[in-house]
């Protein structure tokens, strides 16, 4: 029988920091027991009559598809609600909107531009909201990722995840957060013009403190990467970030993932593993560029066997659903 910790009833996902550390690794835990679950076979009924609302602002593969089938798969229903769907900060306040969701559904998953939005959402709704993505944060992805690390090394204490790439965005800001909770020491690897939030930076600081973990900002990747156990990479151009692309592109061409990159880790094969959060420019077919050619990771790296970027993607469904059960099961169904 699967059990969680009942402090975990009515929560909201925001930010990684709504959870206590302990928290956000039991999390990690259940998805795991539920993705086991899955694996044999079992859909249950964990969330029989749950309605979640998923609102989107900004297109989505992985959050929609698994927001979507992870109350499906345990007998709930889930409402796709584009912006073009509904009235959101359109013809309604988002304030309106939230109070009238929360009469109807038992919980809401919103992707969108603005973390100051979701926080309207969840204060004025009444019930659980989680995000799916905002352009400071991305905290669901993140607990796919510390689950899909601690699956290849079964443990994340005393790790190091380095992140290479555009320094400042929702994924590496997120990914900052859930390394320095779990007590897994971690590096970002950016130029100085995409550097992360200093203050965000010394929270981040202060939570690493007490697990033992430390966090550090480099130029240089090659010197970065050194002794990681975690090559991470995003895409170079975020959701709403287009008009950039072209300095982007420019900035970042030194901080692709590739062989040689891989290989001044000095890490030992079978203690090293790649993830990117997807959707990934890897090749020709996919090249953010036609003339450049720009990629942020080259295919021999993104195919490799240490890559675990499927996995990754799949743990998005199991960690979601370990939100939702957390959250909202009722315990009578168990
Ligand atoms: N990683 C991630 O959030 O993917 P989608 O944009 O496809 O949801
Ligand atoms: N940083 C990326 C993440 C996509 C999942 C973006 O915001 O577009």
């Amino acid at each position: 029988m699967i059990k969680w910790n009942p402090e975990l009833y009515g929560r909201f996902l925001l930010s990684l920091t709504d959870f206590t550390d302990a928290e956000m690794l039991e999390l990690v835990d259940l998805a795991v027991e539920l993705k086991a679950r899955r694996r044999a076979g079992i859909r249950g009924d964990l969330l029989s009559r749950r309605n979640i609302a998923l609102i989107f602002e900004k297109s989505s593969t992985r959050t929609r598809t698994s927001a979507s089938i992870a109350v499906r798969d345990e007998g709930g229903a889930a409402e796709y609600l584009s912006k073009s769907d509904i009235h959101l900060g359109v013809k309604e306040s988002v304030k309106d909107t939230a109070r009238v969701l929360g009469r109807t559904f038992d919980g809401i998953l919103f992707r969108g531009f603005s973390q100051e939005r979701v926080e309207t959402l969840a204060k004025y709704a009444g019930v659980p909201v989680w995000n799916g993505l905002t352009d400071t944060f991305h905290p669901t992805q993140i607990l796919a990722d510390l689950m899909t690390i601690k699956e290849n090394f079964g443990k994340l204490k005393g790790l190091k995840v380095a992140y290479v790439g555009d320094g400042r965005n929702n994924v590496a800001n997120s990914l900052m957060i859930g390394c320095m909770k779990a007590g897994v020491n971690f590096v970002n690897c950016t130029p100085k013009e995409l550097l992360p939030d200093s203050e965000l930076v010394e929270k981040a600081r202060v939570m690493g403190e007490r697990n033992g973990a430390t966090v550090e900002v480099f130029t240089d990747p090659h010197e970065g990467v050194k002794g990681a156990n975690v090559i991470y990479t995003d895409v170079w151009v975020s959701m709403g970030e287009e008009s950039e692309k072209e300095s982007r592109l420019k900035l970042l061409q030194p901080y692709q993932i590739n062989r040689n990159l891989v290989k001044a880790t000095g890490t030992p094969d079978d203690e090293f593993i790649f993830l990117h959060c997807l959707p990934a420019f890897h090749d020709k077919e996919t090249a953010m560029s036609a003339e450049s050619g720009a990629l942020e990771v080259t295919d021999d790296v993104f195919e490799a066997p240490f890559s675990k970027v499927f996995d990754e993607a799949e743990n998005r469904m199991h960690t979601i659903k370990a939100l939702y059960v957390s959250a909202l099961a009722d315990g009578a169904a168990l």
